[in-house]
């Protein structure tokens, strides 16, 4: 049974069960993983996310008014991402019809495997074959984005949505987010990821991911230029001079940007030894110039060391979540 249709079938059981509804529509949408590239995408940066087997479902019938369920009852937070999402549609003249919604989901919630645009994005398809009405990857990658900016009130980049919404099940992509343009990396062989859960959980809309936003928006007035990201090498010397910490944002978003362009030479040159210290150093970084990593984080990335990685991150937004350690399958 493949991963979609065991989820879908949770949620179309789900709305059985609770509406006495046969399905209408149903639709879903994976979770993803970044290999390396994270807190650049709002800053015009390159990312290399990939999508994960793990996916949300959105089973739905016809009803007099929206009404939304889920297996996980215990955070009804998701519910303003459902509502962002329909809102959008129908402001953009998407006659959407009401309905009641079930969701079911295997993506871990606030880990940084993109629990937020699986559903959003789920929730759009499902919305969208309800009113038998299609829009492109891109339409629906750019509309979910704004259901988080305006409804979930954090304000992320392109990188989830763009990533649930284009790449196949255990497809990387290259993500250029300044000119929303994108191909498909192919993995090596003995290329082995592996996912490593801390446990702790994280809740953007917080403040601290907004904070973080804020910080290298403000780098980028300081410095003059549009993308941080794209601040050529020459003027990197001038991030010393801003104060911090706003200084440590910065120097972080132009060194990961270039580690990413560096992973997907090291990628296509099959050299996993250097993808793995680049690794290394975007950890770095993003715990020391971003401090967005959690001790219990850092200590899961020394021990999946300890145990033979080439490399490992923390992966996502930060605040907790999952880590990506990457090894040579032949090695371990
Ligand atoms: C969250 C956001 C993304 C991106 C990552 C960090 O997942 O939704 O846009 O900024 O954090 O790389």
């Amino acid at each position: 049974m493949s991963a979609a249709f065991a989820v879908e079938s949770r949620a179309c059981a789900l709305l059985e069960h609770i509406a006495q509804h046969t399905p209408d529509a149903c639709a879903s949408a994976s979770g993803r993983v970044n290999l390396i590239g994270d807190h650049v995408d709002y800053a015009g940066g390159m990312v290399l996310p990939m999508a994960i087997a793990a996916r949300t479902a959105v089973a739905a019938a016809r009803a007099g008014a929206d009404d939304f369920y889920s297996e996980c009852e215990a955070d009804s937070r998701w519910k303003r991402y459902a509502e962002g999402v329909l809102a959008q549609l129908r402001e953009q003249g998407i006659d959407v019809p009401t309905a009641v919604y079930a969701v079911a989901s295997d993506v871990p919630l606030g880990a940084g495997l993109s629990s937020s645009a699986a559903l959003e994005v789920a929730f759009a398809r499902c919305a969208l074959a309800l009113a038998t009405r299609e829009l492109s990857h891109r339409e629906i990658a750019l509309l979910c984005q704004r259901a988080e900016h305006v409804y979930a009130k954090v304000p992320c980049g392109i990188m989830d949505q763009w990533c649930v919404t284009h790449a196949r099940e255990g497809e990387a992509i290259a993500l250029d987010c300044a000119t929303l343009t994108h191909t498909a990396v192919q993995l090596p062989n003995q290329l082995r990821i592996e996912l490593i859960d801390s446990h702790v959980r994280h809740t953007l809309g917080d403040g601290a991911y907004a904070a973080r936003r804020a910080d290298v928006e403000n780098a980028a007035a300081m410095l003059g230029v549009e993308h941080l990201a794209l601040l050529p090498r020459q003027r990197w010397c001038e991030i010393e001079h801003l104060p911090n910490p706003i200084a440590k944002r910065a120097r972080h978003v132009v060194t990961e940007n270039a580690r990413v362009h560096e992973a997907c030479r090291a990628l296509r040159d099959h050299d996993l030894a250097r993808l793995g210290m680049l690794l290394n150093e975007s950890h770095a970084s993003l715990r020391d110039d971003f401090e967005v990593s959690r001790t219990e984080v850092d200590a899961l990335v020394a021990q999946a060391r300890a145990n033979g990685a080439l490399g490992a991150r923390m992966t996502g937004a930060g605040f907790g979540g999952y880590v990506i350690a990457a090894y040579c399958s032949t090695s371990h």
